[in-house]
């Protein structure tokens, strides 16, 4: 029996991650008559979603605690019962994670499905009556018609306890950007729907068009839509990777990439976002969707389109070696035993995730060189940073707790340098960080960096000393003042 639009009473999302947790967050929020209910196999994920403490909630972004807090047990629910809420469910969203294969067939490029089929397996055994499954996920193109099969063999099949299930696959693509996710979602440039089934495309606009107008909710074919999300994440990492490289032009040349930037953003055709040269892209689907293209692109026999694209991953590695080399280049050629601090781990500001963070590269790279990390970041955990870096932090001892173990920088002191100093460590703010070190690496833009106070953190450092600014963000004029020597990206 299909059920029309104004019938959709029950949501059901699989997946309680970075998209499915803020985006059925706000669907609940903006339709009350619907009863949401966001699934996962992830025991401690749905417990942290549930968790009374807000500040423990398993995705950090701004205002998404207060949206949980008003519909949490109203009309929106965290479980751990996958199947009850499909079968109870109207229309159930796909927001599994589809990351990069890492072995096999397209390994290194391909996007890895298996949760995406193993979820559309258990919608194809346990949902009941005309299921709307819709696409969250960023998927290769086609990917709907895989769903397609998996729930066709399931359509219109008898249960024993009446007429099988019924089924329209639709594509509907997220764009939020993390950090940003709350109001992305809440007042999107557009909204994506893919479908070949009116009645079923008709039923999700109508849930987006109680708080998006009407002329922002684009109706597509699928493929179209699947297309569009990959092409719209292709073309943003391209515009990064374009600045990155002006960016080490400008150095070379005495030229300014933010002046550079200022200048070209300013013509209409290009425009100014997504010009910020920074340690590359990070997160956990710029370069994963590149690849996938990439490999999309090879499986059509397009070998030209695919080398341009894979560029744009090339360049974005190439600038994250490139900051770790200069680094040590700038510290007389090595790094062995000399204490640097890290000022941000996570991808980019206002974010908890460090998916593919650009420090991740720089910071293995220098720890290869032997140094001494002492890490600052306002919401990423040492558990995580410990994954990322492939090593737990180094034992706090005596000489391994917060300071150098000298008993005071002032220009002088130990300079953390020594057998058994290398490795990382946590430090909870820069100027605990940067005591006795030689450098201050600047990756994450977190706003408190750009108000530390340089004639502090100067005095607690060993001389010569260094702000190495990835990011342009601290005050560069008043860490000269204060004595230290500063390296900002993209400036000559
Ligand atoms: P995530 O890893 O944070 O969350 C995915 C969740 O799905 C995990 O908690 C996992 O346990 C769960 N899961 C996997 N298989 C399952 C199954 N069979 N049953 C129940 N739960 C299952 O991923 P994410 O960042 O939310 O991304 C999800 C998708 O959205 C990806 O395709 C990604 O490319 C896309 N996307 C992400 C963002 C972003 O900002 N993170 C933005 C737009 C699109
Ligand atoms: C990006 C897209 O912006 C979203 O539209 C998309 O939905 C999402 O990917 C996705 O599919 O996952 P996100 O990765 O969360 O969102 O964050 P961005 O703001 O796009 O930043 C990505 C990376 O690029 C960060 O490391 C950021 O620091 C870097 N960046 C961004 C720059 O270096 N310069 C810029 O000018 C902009």
């Amino acid at each position: 029996m299909r059920k029309m639009q104004s019938e959709i009473g029950s949501i059901c999302c699989i997946g309680a991650g970075y998209v499915g947790g803020p985006t059925m967050a706000v669907i609940a929020e903006r339709c009350p008559h619907i009863q949401v209910t966001v699934v996962d196999l992830n025991v401690e994920r749905i417990a942290a979603w549930n968790d009374s403490d807000f500040s423990r909630l398993p995705v950090y972004e701004p205002g998404l605690d207060a949206v949980v807090g008003r519909c949490r047990g109203r009309n929106l629910h965290f479980s751990t019962a996958v199947e009850a809420a499909v079968a109870a469910a109207d229309m159930v969203f796909l927001s599994v994670n589809t990351p990069t294969k890492v072995k096999g067939l397209g390994a290194g490029q391909a996007s890895d499905l298996r949760w995406v089929e193993a979820s559309a397996r258990t919608v194809a055994a346990h949902a009941q009556g005309h299921t709307i499954v819709v696409e969250k996920s960023t998927l290769p193109v086609r990917t709907a018609a895989t769903l397609q099969a998996i729930l066709g063999e399931t359509s219109g099949r008898c249960h024993t306890n009446g007429p099988g299930p019924t089924f329209s696959v639709l594509s509907n693509p997220e764009f939020l950007a993390e950090g940003t996710a709350m109001t992305d979602l809440a007042n999107p440039d557009r909204v994506l729907i893919g479908g070949e089934d009116p009645e079923a495309i008709e039923a999700l606009a109508g849930i987006y068009g109680h708080w998006v107008a009407p002329e922002k909710i684009l109706r597509t074919n699928l493929w179209s839509s699947e297309l569009s999300k990959l092409t719209a994440n292709t073309f943003l990492a391209q515009r990064i990777s374009s600045i990155n490289s002006i960016a080490a032009l400008c150095e070379a040349t005495g030229a300014d990439v933010r002046e550079v930037a200022k200048a070209i953003g300013s013509d209409s055709r290009i425009g100014a976002k997504f010009l910020q040269a920074g340690p590359g892209f990070g997160g956990s689907c710029f370069q994963k969707d590149i690849l996938s293209l990439v490999y999309l692109c090879r499986h059509y026999g397009l070998e030209e389109v695919a080398a341009y694209w894979q560029q744009v991953v090339a360049l974005n590695t190439w600038q994250q070696h490139r900051i770790a080399r200069l680094v040590v280049n700038k510290l007389f050629g090595t790094v062995n035993g000399k204490r640097l601090a890290v000022l941000g781990f996570a991808f980019k500001a206002d974010t908890n995730d460090t998916r593919e963070s650009p420090a991740i590269r720089i910071c293995r790279d220098l720890l290869e060189e032997g140094s001494q990390l002492v890490i600052v970041d306002p919401k990423v955990a040492p558990a995580q940073i410990a994954k990322d870096l492939g090593q737990g932090p180094r034992a706090q001892g005596p000489d391994g707790g917060g300071g150098c173990g000298c008993g005071g920088g002032g220009g002088g002191g130990c300079g953390g340098a020594g057998a058994g100093a290398r490795g990382w460590q946590m430090a909870s703010n820069a100027l605990e960080a940067a005591s006795g070190a030689d450098g201050v690496l600047l990756l994450t833009e977190w706003a408190e960096f750009g108000t530390l106070d340089w004639g502090e953190i100067a005095a607690v450092m060993r001389r010569p000393a260094w702000l190495f600014d990835a990011r342009a963000k601290a005050d560069a004029r008043a860490a000269r003042a204060a004595g230290l020597k500063v390296w900002r990206l993209g400036e000559g």
